[in-house]
């Protein structure tokens, strides 16, 4: 239920909305774009980014938060942990249980490696579950896999590695397949033939979907299939430290039990990094749709191992956050619901964007729109309205239930109906563009430590489209799986060591920083500090 300081706003957004459903926003011009993002966008506020005075990436900008965890002190003493007595001694170490993770594990399995996945809350507790709109493959006969790749290189501002992103598109259409074939259910038409939608920036209809709730479908189906092939989990168990041979390889990882805070060793001839994202790190203050245990620790490890980083300064701002209300402020509001139809408007009702821009536009012109006075105020800021009743216009009532039944759902339990009242959103922290640099194997700079999923950078450039982060760790996660699962087979691991941490001690003390602060960050605790028009937020 909305209050009654909103019904004003609510009844102009009513009364326009016949016109809007059917009215045809245009789209911004390339010079618009980048003014709406310069003047607005996150990622432009140079006051939120400092450089890397240590490091791999030493001398680039990386937001603050960010910064203040690759440039802290370790969790242990390396003198500490007994290296030579390994808990476990496996080919292939697999550090995250989201959807990379498990794919990988899938295809080590696959190849015959002794596979073990340590995952710092459940297996599926990643960002991987929280996805909801869908994912995009390019399988249908108006479309291919160049045209993917022209919409997400362009999306990504021409940044992104080539070469990952024509993995990406080529593979796709074999790992939907794959999916379907492990029992993923999803959307078909009365032929059964997958049904396929629009997302921001898209110019074919490619993006697959199970309902509003994908990811989640996707998680159980790869869940099912790591417990059916009966490869080992170890739940709550974080990893706090890669571990290296004396010939500079990866070898392992010091992981903590998350409950009795025991350390222990797994030894390993290669190491997967899947551990996500960093929606907690709350950057600039911002909410998030991100799962709990998404603190950047993929970075962290892998940074203090010497592997670079790639575009670590920029971050996705999902433009349709919930603004309100507030049991749920932050939680993530599918495109879907625009590339449904449902257009965005501020206090009066106005449309002031095309809904399907790209997210980072998108985002920006929703900011911008609030700065100009056209938001709706909340407590933690402002939000403009996601006029989703014009779905049901649209395409037909019963729409807005059938095909987001999860939106209508966590709106009812508020008393909000969604197929008859719109949404109040504002952007939410929703994706890490950057992260560890790797090569078409999937290995990063440190030899058999391989990076799958949100950890990694280069895929989607500067901005990542819709749909293109489910289908990202599902390519990636069985392609660092695969080819883990064949570099084991010749690797010989030398003496283990944790030099480098020594080392990069060492660093942070030559360059003069003090800091009291030790990451991984593992879990995010939560106290509402402040306020901002540009990141109204909870932060640590
Ligand atoms: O809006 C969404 O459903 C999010 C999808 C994505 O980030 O790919």
């Amino acid at each position: 239920m909305y209050p009654e300081s909103y019904q004003e706003s609510l009844k102009k957004v009513a009364e326009k909305r016949e016109a809007n459903a059917f009215a045809e926003p245009r789209r911004m011009t390339a010079e618009e774009k980048e003014q709406v993002l310069a003047e607005n966008h996150p990622d432009y506020r140079e006051d939120e980014f400092e450089a890397l005075k240590v490091g791999p990436n030493k001398g680039e900008k990386a937001p603050h938060e960010l910064a203040a965890m690759l440039q802290a002190h370790a969790r242990i003493r390396p003198g500490d942990v007994d290296l030579e007595h390994p808990a476990y001694d496996v080919d292939v170490l697999i550090l995250g249980g989201g959807g990379a993770g498990c794919s990988a594990a899938i295809e080590a399995d696959e190849a015959g490696a002794d596979v073990l996945i340590a995952t710092k809350l459940r297996t599926g507790d990643a960002n991987t579950m929280m996805a909801e709109g869908g994912i995009q493959a390019a399988d249908k006969e108006n479309d291919s896999p160049a045209q993917h790749f022209l919409d997400a290189f362009g999306g990504g501002h021409f940044m992104a590695k080539k070469e990952l992103v024509r993995k990406l598109v080529t593979e796709a259409p074999a790992d939907i397949k794959w999916l379907n074939d492990l029992g993923c259910e999803f959307d078909k038409d009365e032929s059964g033939r997958m049904v396929t939608t629009h997302g921001g920036g898209t110019s074919r209809k490619r993006m697959h979907a199970c309902k509003d709730y994908t990811g989640a479908e996707i998680m159980r189906t790869l869940r099912d299939e790591v417990l059916n092939r009966q490869i080992p989990i170890l739940e709550f168990t974080a990893a706090i430290e890669i571990i290296k041979d004396d010939k500079g390889q990866a070898a392992g990882a010091v992981l903590i039990n998350m409950e009795t805070l025991e350390l222990f060793v797994v030894k390993a001839k290669c190491v997967i990094l899947a551990t996500g994202g960093a929606g907690r790190m709350h950057y600039q203050g911002f909410p998030t749709s991100n799962h709990y245990g998404a603190t950047a620790d993929g970075l962290v490890l892998g940074y203090r191992a010497g592997a670079k980083l790639l575009y670590q300064y920029t971050l996705q701002y999902h433009p349709t956050g919930v603004a309100y209300p507030d049991q749920i402020y932050g939680a993530l509001v599918t495109e879907k619901v625009r590339s449904l139809g449902a257009k965005v408007v501020n206090k009066d009702g106005d449309i002031f964007v095309h809904p399907l821009e790209t997210r980072d536009v998108e985002a920006a012109a929703i900011i911008r729109e609030c700065k100009r006075g056209n938001g709706v105020p909340t407590e933690h800021g402002y939000g403009v309205w996601l006029d989703s009743p014009i779905i049901d216009i649209k395409n037909g009532e019963g729409t807005v239930k059938s095909r987001i039944p999860a939106m209508y759902r966590m709106f009812e339990k508020r008393g909000i109906d969604i197929s008859k009242e719109p949404m109040l959103v504002y952007p939410t922290l929703h994706y890490q563009n950057g992260g560890l640099d790797i090569d078409t194997n999937c290995m990063t700079g440190v030899p058999n430590l391989f990076a799958a999923g949100e950890v990694t950078g280069g895929v989607h450039g500067t901005n990542r489209l819709m749909g293109n982060s489910l289908l990202d760790v599902i390519v990636f996660g069985r392609d660092a799986g695969k080819a883990a699962g064949a570099r084991c087979k010749e690797v010989e691991t030398g003496t283990l060591n944790l030099d480098h941490v020594e080392a990069f001690e060492k660093e942070l003390r030559e360059a003069g920083i003090e800091t009291d602060l030790v990451s991984p960050k593992l879990l995010p605790k939560y106290v509402r500090e402040r306020t901002v028009l540009e990141g109204p937020g909870i932060i640590q």
